[in-house]
């Protein structure tokens, strides 16, 4: 307990005062309900995803653990009442670190204020598939980004002494089949993609737990594979912490064990008695389960948790919510705005027509385990309880009602609704109207993919019309992802909203009307079509390997003994998101970085110095009409020879500008961000040769080139 002492010198000074049985309860949860009743060590549990119980003579608090992707789950269950942040992908559109902190800052308070010392948040997949059910989770397709703001959020939990964590580790890309699946890729795409997002969001959060995935990666299931758990995360990167497993997404004990894997959850199937047994039988040695003991122990004392326990009280409602309606107006993208359509003025928009299924009524946001109880309750009332899937993934619309927003914002203006179930009644009701606002939405949870990224529910024939009725038409997307736009070409204004949170319909009024000038920048591509993507058919699971959660239990003792494999092979490599549509020369919607204002900027002067850290520098000026806000991005062009895609991104800087001004702007390029994998060397590498360096306000409009030689590293 003596705190000048490092978290480990802590961790193992403990550690030799617990017995075999002491160390093994940290290496597992209470059970699964499903599993016949609750543990009775259980009754300390605080409602949430999991719990670990401690060892109050001995100092040790339990864990007490629950989802809180984009903001704390299961508050309701108990009551309680917790903020509903945009999703991941939204704070992802930002591009804006300290944001990304004070996010998970926020998240790490509400965790505390409800009783929690560890979240299961921070979500880093790389989006190779759009239609994963989980994009909304994530943070978009490029490794630097997702891994910088997935780090930074993790920054922000852990400032409050809370355990931070990142997940599904690794190669997580599609829930269909997602207990089954084995994700089959090579060593260097996964170094260079899905495991950089990793590297990079571990090394700038430090988190205290990486969840390891239910999929199986080339043949091996996560939670027990050898090359991702040991070889890759605690030798090569040296992680400290321990490795928590997906829930059932354990599958055995000594070769668990032996692969890295430190604590099952929920149960305590395979690291209970089990684990005991297998250490009596010689399987497993003392001293692997001492080190299992001692990562948990210190990541305990590195959070704070063990110094610093939570201690419940009421969240600080009123300024989560000013954060949530703050990190919806930097997360709104504006993707269109024909002749300047927006920002809307009270003068030229009178008469205002709102359109969508809900928007009078709330906002949909993601399903599944990072669902956040909606404050104020489902605006609309949910599927019929009792199956399993429909419960836990229930479509959930948060009560903030896109047309009050509207009424506010504009209290002169004359306001109509129409519920756009009639697509001719709604663009009759357009023809009158000065500008259109319709909603639109797309339903995505956890365990499902979408079929499409076309909009559900006949949409885009509704907008369509409604667009033809009146070409002053503004489509806003709440979506979890990129969506097809086959009326792009017909509507004056798109804005992507993603699942905005708790005041999502305020922030995009502000955008709308003006109060806020949009700054957001997509950090996922738009394709035009389904068949443009790298698969154009998602790889499903054979039949056996289906989940049928109609009975919990029997689904439960299936998953823990494992469905039979089928494979997804990602075989595009190297060429994930943007690097595929540009490696394969395809056009698209909307391009990586993609994203306007109702400013505009100019670059100018570009200039490479430096040598172990290059640096960019260039002039950045605001040529518009209003204050703004510039994500400025740098890609480098690798040599031909390395067989890497055309370009990837190497950092940006987000410029604030008044109008008029201008600024001169650096962005650092370590070298490391240079780097590919050469497998036969094992190791990480720098080719000789011309490296082309391109500036600007997206992934496909460079403004600023420059090229710079390289020697072999
Ligand atoms: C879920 C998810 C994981 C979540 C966990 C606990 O199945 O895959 O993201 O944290 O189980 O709810």
């Amino acid at each position: 307990m003596d705190t000048h002492l490092s978290a480990d010198e802590r961790a193992n000074l403990l550690l030799k005062s617990l017995t075999l049985d002491e160390k093994i309860q940290l290496l597992h949860g209470t059970g699964d309900p499903h599993d016949g009743p609750a543990d009775p060590l259980a009754r300390d549990a605080n409602g949430g995803s999991g719990y670990v119980p401690g060892l109050p003579e001995k100092g040790i608090p339990g864990l007490q653990i629950v989802d809180s992707a984009s903001g704390v789950c299961y508050s309701a269950g108990s009551g309680r009442y917790s903020t509903a942040l945009p999703s991941n992908i939204a704070a992802a559109s930002s591009w804006d670190t300290d944001l990304a902190e004070r996010y998970g800052a926020m998240v790490g308070h509400e965790l505390r204020d409800l009783g929690y010392n560890m979240t299961l948040g921070g979500g880093v997949n790389l989006t190779r598939e759009p239609r994963d059910g989980r994009t909304f989770e994530y943070e978009g397709e490029d490794p630097l980004l997702a891994g910088t703001m997935v780090g930074h959020l993790i920054r922000g939990v852990q400032s409050t002494h809370v355990i931070g964590h990142i997940k599904h580790f690794a190669v997580n890309d599609q829930e269909s089949g997602r207990h089954a699946v084995s994700s089959e890729i090579s060593e260097r795409a996964m170094r260079e993609t899905d495991l950089l997002a990793f590297q990079i969001g571990i090394g700038v959060g430090q988190p205290g737990a990486v969840m390891c995935a239910y999929n199986r990666v080339n043949g091996d299931y996560a939670c027990e594979n050898d090359f991702l758990l040991k070889t890759v995360l605690k030798d090569e990167w040296k992680f400290p912490g321990f490795v928590i497993s997906d829930w059932l997404a354990t599958h055995s004990t000594a070769k668990a064990s032996h692969a890295g894997l430190d604590q099952e959850q929920p149960g305590n199937v395979f690291f209970g008695s089990a684990l005991k047994l297998a250490v009596e039988h010689g399987e497993v040695r003392q001293a692997e389960v001492d080190d299992h003991a001692r990562r948990v122990l210190r990541s305990m004392f590195a959070a704070g948790v063990v110094d610093d326990p939570p201690i419940k009280q009421v969240p600080d409602v009123f300024a989560h919510a000013r954060l949530a309606r703050e990190v919806a107006q930097k997360s709104i993208v504006l993707l269109r705005n024909e002749n300047a359509l927006l920002p809307l003025d009270a003068a030229r928009a009178q008469r205002i027509l709102v359109v969508g299924q809900n928007a009078n009524k709330g906002m949909i946001s993601g399903g599944g385990s990072a669902q956040v109880d909606p404050p104020g309750g489902n605006a609309i009332a949910p599927l019929p309880a009792g199956n399993h899937k429909q419960d836990w993934q229930k479509a959930v619309w948060f009560p903030d009602a896109p047309l009050a927003s509207i009424q506010q914002a504009a209290p002169a203006a004359q306001v109509s609704f129409d519920d756009g179930t009639d697509a001719a009644r709604a663009a009759r009701a357009a023809a009158g109207a000065d500008v259109v606002l319709v909603y639109a939405y797309q339903y995505a949870a956890e365990g499902i993919d979408l079929a499409t990224l076309a909009l559900p529910d006949e949409q885009d024939a509704l907008i369509a019309s409604v667009a033809k009725a009146n070409p002053h038409t503004v489509v806003l997307l709440e979506t979890g992802g990129p969506v097809l736009m086959p009326w792009i070409d017909q509507v004056g204004g798109v804005l992507e909203t993603w699942f905005s949170g708790t005041a999502g319909a305020d922030a995009i009024a502000d955008v709308l009307f003006g109060k806020v000038n949009p700054s957001a920048k997509l950090p996922i591509t738009f394709p035009v079509h389904d068949a443009d993507l790298p698969h154009p058919k998602l790889v499903l699971p054979p039949p056996a390997s289906q989940e049928d959660w109609s009975d919990e239990a029997k689904m439960s003792r299936k998953l823990l003994s494992g469905l039979p494999s089928f494979t997804t092979s990602y075989d595009e490599g190297l060429q994930v998101g943007y690097g595929w549509y540009d490696q394969q020369g395809k056009s698209v919607l909307f391009p990586f970085g993609f994203g306007l204002s109702y400013t505009s900027f100019t670059y100018s002067s570009l200039s490479i110095t430096g040598k172990d850290t290059l640096r960019a520098t260039f002039t950045l000026n605001n040529v518009g009409t209003r204050s703004g806000d510039e994500i400025a991005q740098v890609y480098v062009g690798l040599p031909k020879a390395t067989g890497e895609p055309p370009k990837r991104l190497v950092g940006w800087a987000k410029i604030h500008l008044e109008v008029g001004k201008q600024a001169q702007v650096t962005v650092d390029l370590p070298k490391t961000r240079f780097m590919i994998w050469d497998t036969a060397q094992h190791r990480w590498a720098i080719a000789a040769g011309q490296y082309a360096i391109e500036v600007g306000p997206d992934s496909r409009r460079p403004a600023l080139q420059a090229n710079v030689s390289l020697s072999a590293e």
